[in-house]
């Protein structure tokens, strides 16, 4: 009977060591993923954090009109400064190279709103008073529709910009003589 007794309890204790180490694994490697993330910039929202005034961005700084839009910087980067409100994105058509690193620099004026970029993992929120930071770089050129994810009230379904990624060389030519570039009529 003890013999019994002591067999299951050694079966048990086995049992339990091998459940526990099952869970501690996982937990390490959830830890693992969230510090992976974390290191590359991809968590949502970034660690990185700019805060901005929503109620002044029309005004002043970065995200006036006139600041919209691709631009290039001195190493051959581009940036990509937009805004969301309710109910449209600006620019509405965004440009931007092929195998060029992207850096999209975007905010809200009102509610949060989402910036997913169809067809890539490009996927963060706006959120009014924060800078939303994501790199980016397409491939090939293409066609991708931009729609808000985040439901920002009524007018949510019909909030959408496009983003067209161009050739290289013709990204460079159009943007030649301009500060600032974007495929809006
Ligand atoms: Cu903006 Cu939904």
């Amino acid at each position: 009977m003890t013999d019994m007794h002591n067999q299951a309890a050694a079966v048990s204790e086995r049992v339990e060591r091998r459940w526990a180490t099952v869970a501690v694994l996982i937990i390490v490697f959830l830890a693992g993923m969230a510090a992976f993330a974390g290191i590359h910039n991809a968590t949502m929202p970034q660690t990185s954090v700019e805060t901005i005034d929503p109620t002044t961005i029309h005004l002043a700084g970065e995200f006036i009109e006139s600041n919209l839009g691709s631009a290039i910087e001195a190493d051959g980067s581009v940036t990509v400064r937009a805004i969301g409100q309710q109910y449209s994105f600006s620019p509405p058509c965004i440009v931007v190279p092929a195998a060029t690193p992207i850096t999209f620099r975007a905010t809200s004026a009102d509610v949060v709103h989402g910036f997913l970029i169809q067809g890539t993992n490009i996927n963060t929120m706006l959120v009014p008073g924060y800078i939303s930071i994501q790199k980016a770089s397409f491939a090939a050129p293409g066609d991708h529709l931009m729609p808000c994810q985040e439901f920002c009230s009524v007018g949510h379904e019909g909030m959408w910009a496009r983003v067209k990624v161009v050739d290289k060389q013709q990204f460079l030519s159009e943007m030649a003589d301009k500060r600032r570039l974007s495929c809006a009529p």
